[in-house]
C-alpha cells in the first residue's frame, strides 16, 4: 500500500512568511534558504511577494549575467518556448547547433558537449580526460590532481575532485584518483605529477573557496607542466566563465588555453545548461555512446546561451564587467584601509571578495545587509562576495558599497 498525506496543506495567504514556512516543511534540509521568497525581478532588483525589493549582488551564485527579466532573453525563450524546447540528442536543433558553433568561435575549443549544471560539465570533463588517456592514447593514466579549496560540484567524481573536506563528509568512499594540492604554487603541482597522472584542474580564480586570484604566472606555468608531462589541463569556469571577469573566459587574462575548459552558471543567464568545451585532440576520447545527457544541449536552453552570448557583446557588457569591477574592488579597498576588521578586496571584473577578519561575524554582515536591501553571498571561510548581474551600474555599485558600510558599522556595534 503506498502512503500518502491525507490532504495537501490548507491554502494559507501567499505572504513571504506563511510561504517560507510551508518550504522548509517539504524541501530536504540541505537547503538552508533566507526567508526571502522572490517573485519576480528586473535588472538588478527582485521583489518577494510581499513586495519588498533587493538589489541583487549574488545574482542567483554569479548566474544571471543580464540580471532578472531581461527583455531580450524574456522574447527569446517566449518564442522559443513557442517553436520547440526539447527533442534529445538523438536528433538535433538549430538553436544547439549554433550555440556549439558560437562556443568554438569564442574559446579555443573545437568541439562542445552540453549538459544541464557545473557538476555535470565537469563529469564529463573527467570522463573525457580518462577516456582519452586510456582508450585513445592507450596510456594507463587516470589520477586527476585538483587544488585544496577548490569547488567543482556535488555529484560523486565532483566532489572528489573537490578539495574541500566539508564536502565530502558522509559520502565515503568517494571516487578513487584523486589528489589536492595547494592552490596556487607550481612546485606542489609539480612535484604531485607521477606515471598515473591524467589531468590537472583547476579554476582560474578560486570562486567558492573565497574568490581567490592565483599568482600571476599560475596559469602558465600549469600549461607548461602539462605540456611537459604530455598530460591534460582543465580550467573549470563555471564561475568564471561568460563575461564575469571582464573577458569571455577568465583563462583569456593569462592568454594560456586549456585542453578542456567548462562553462554553467552565467551561460544560460538563469535556465540550466553546462558546456564542456573541448580540443579537436581530446574529443576523441567520447566515442559514440560514451557520454550522454537527456537534457544537454536542448533548443531553450541553447537559445538562452545564445541571447545572453549576443546580449554581452551587443551591449558590451565585458568592458562594463571589468570597469564596474575596479569601482567596486576601488571601493572595497577603501573599506579595507579605514576598517580594522576587512583585510584584503580581491577579484576580477564582476567576481570581488572581501577577505573579513575572524573579530567580525561575516554572516551577521550579509544578514545585515539583507535587512537593508542587499543581497550578498559568502564564499570560502572568510569572504564576503559580489557576484551581481553584469549589466548592473555605477549607482548600484555605489549603493551596494553604502549598504555594506553601514552593515559593517551596525554588526560592530552590536559587538559588546
Ligand atoms: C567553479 C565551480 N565549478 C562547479 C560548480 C558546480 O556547479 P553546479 O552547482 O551548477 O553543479 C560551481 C558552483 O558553484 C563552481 O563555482
Amino acid at each position: 500500500m503506498s502512503h500518502t498525506h491525507a490532504a495537501p496543506p490548507p491554502a494559507g495567504p501567499d505572504t513571504n512568511a506563511a510561504l517560507a514556512e510551508r518550504a522548509l516543511k517539504v524541501m530536504t534540509p540541505n537547503y538552508r534558504p533566507a526567508p526571502l521568497v522572490f517573485a519576480r525581478g528586473e535588472g538588478p532588483w527582485l521583489w518577494t511577494v510581499d513586495g519588498d525589493r533587493y538589489l541583487d549582488f549574488a545574482a542567483g551564485i554569479a548566474v544571471c549575467a543580464l540580471g532578472h527579466g531581461h527583455p531580450d532573453l524574456a522574447r527569446a525563450l517566449a518564442a522559443q518556448s513557442r517553436d520547440l524546447i526539447h527533442v534529445s540528442n538523438l536528433w538535433m536543433n538549430q538553436p544547439g547547433i549554433e550555440l556549439h558553433e558560437r562556443l568554438v568561435a569564442l574559446s579555443f575549443a573545437d568541439r562542445v558537449y552540453f549538459g544541464n549544471s557545473g557538476a555535470e560539465a565537469n563529469e564529463a570533463a573527467l570522463k573525457i580526460a580518462r577516456r582519452y588517456m586510456r582508450l585513445v592514447r592507450g596510456e594507463d593514466r587516470f589520477e586527476i590532481i585538483s587544488t585544496t579549496h577548490s569547488f567543482h560540484g556535488r555529484t560523486w567524481a565532483a566532489i572528489s575532485a573537490t578539495g574541500q573536506p566539508k564536502y565530502h563528509e558522509g559520502f565515503a568512499p568517494l571516487v578513487p584518483g584523486f589528489v589536492h594540492v595547494p592552490y596556487g604554487g607550481l612546485e606542489a603541482m609539480a612535484a604531485a605529477i607521477g606515471p598515473q597522472t591524467c589531468a590537472i584542474l583547476v579554476e582560474p580564480i578560486q570562486g567558492e573557496g573565497g574568490v581567490i586570484v592565483p599568482p600571476a604566472g599560475y596559469l602558465q606555468g600549469l600549461r607548461s607542466l602539462c605540456d611537459a608531462h604530455g598530460i591534460l589541463l582543465i580550467f573549470d569556469e563555471v564561475q568564471t566563465g561568460v563575461g564575469r571577469t571582464g573577458e569571455w573566459f577568465a583563462y583569456q587574462h593569462e592568454g594560456v588555453a586549456p585542453d578542456i575548459m567548462t562553462l554553467a552558471k552565467g551561460l544560460g543567464g538563469g535556465v540550466p545548461i553546462g558546456a564542456m568545451c573541448v580540443t579537436e585532440a581530446v574529443s576523441q576520447g567520447f566515442a559514440p555512446g560514451a557520454h550522454a545527457s537527456t537534457f544537454g544541449g536542448n533548443a531553450l536552453a541553447s537559445r538562452a546561451g545564445l541571447t545572453v552570448l549576443d546580449v554581452i557583446e551587443r551591449d558590451g557588457l565585458r568592458a562594463r564587467a571589468q570597469a564596474l569591477g575596479e569601482r567596486l574592488r576601488a571601493g572595497l579597498q577603501a573599506l579595507v584601509d579605514t576598517h580594522e576588521g576587512c583585510l584584503e578586496a580581491r577579484g576580477r571584473g564582476l567576481l570581488c571578495g572581501l577577505q573579513v577578519s575572524d573579530a567580525v561575524d561575516r554572516a551577521a554582515v550579509v544578514a545585515a545587509a539583507r535587512d537593508r536591501g542587499l543581497l550578498l553571498t559568502l564564499a570560502g571561510a572568510d569572504v564576503i562576495r559580489f557576484a551581481p548581474p553584469l549589466i548592473i551600474g555605477e549607482a548600484h555599485v555605489d549603493l551596494a558599497l553604502d549598504i555594506l558600510r553601514d552593515s559593517l558599522a551596525a554588526v560592530a556595534k552590536e559587538v559588546p
